[in-house]
């Protein structure tokens, strides 16, 4: 099963954090499908919280790698060392990545190769700024990000694509499901008509996503998941969220 729902813990966490949190999802969450599960640590605790989750097939997978393979470049990590880790996504693009460490589109699309090359399931977030939005260049802006970034990776065996406007991340804001719903069918059709050889397994809907919203969200046929901040630092929060998905879409 493809992924549906990934923690993305950001710049969180500690040996402590893992236990805690392990502890509060396994007790709250209550549906079979692990392997639906992503959980996207700082890379430093990757090791432990494999540890921690044990024999539970949770995936486990980093928020970024470099876009090369070894090198010169002081505190970066590639895809094959988090591959080396049991690692089997990475988070590639984020829109913090993209503001606060100036990635372009060229660099996430070298990211998208490496991640390929060693197995590893990239998610590419894509997601237009609050000024894009109020110009009403939303579609347009997410198509530049899609081509920008896949144009010279047009063979990946695999990619999925988290949807995450830059305003609704952290605001406690989201756009109305329905539209949600449409600028996924558009990401798809996208995808498909100009890169069909590209494997998109699933395109997620990332920002502010919580307990209250997730049923509204899940409700939708195109919205296949979603990547979650805040709301995944907590265990039980998270393992309801799953709970509400298993509902409504398993
Ligand atoms: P949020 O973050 O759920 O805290 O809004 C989502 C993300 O940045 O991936």
């Amino acid at each position: 099963m493809s992924l549906c729902l990934v923690a993305n813990w950001k710049l969180n966490g500690s040996k402590e954090f893992n236990h805690q949190w392990a502890l509060e999802f396994f007790k709250n969450f209550n549906g079979q499908n692990f392997s639906s599960i992503g959980i996207a640590p700082a890379s430093i605790y990757i090791d432990h919280l494999k540890k921690v989750i044990a024999d539970k097939s949770i995936k486990i997978g980093a928020q970024n790698i470099d876009l090369v393979e070894t090198g010169p470049r002081t505190g970066e990590i590639s895809a094959s060392m988090i591959k080396d880790l049991g690692c089997e996504f990475s988070i590639i693009g984020h829109s913090e990545r993209r503001i606060l460490f100036h990635e372009t589109n060229q660099i996430i699309c070298h990211k998208l190769i490496q991640a390929n090359n060693n197995f590893v399931v990239p998610i590419l977030c894509v997601g237009e700024s609050m000024q894009e939005k109020q110009d009403n260049t939303t579609f347009k802006v997410i198509e530049q990000q899609i081509i920008g970034a896949l144009k010279d990776a047009s063979e990946l065996s695999a990619i999925i694509i988290a949807y995450e406007p830059v305003w609704a991340i952290g605001s406690g804001k989201i756009p109305n499901p329905k539209e949600i719903n449409s600028m996924h069918e558009m990401i798809k059709d996208v995808v498909q008509s100009r890169f069909p050889k590209i494997g998109l397994e699933s395109v997620l809907y990332g920002g502010s996503v919580n307990l209250e919203n997730a049923s509204c969200l899940f409700e939708q046929k195109n919205i296949d998941g979603a990547l979650i901040g805040g709301s995944s630092l907590d265990g039980k929060e998270f393992a309801l969220i799953a709970n509400v998905f298993n509902d409504l879409r398993v």
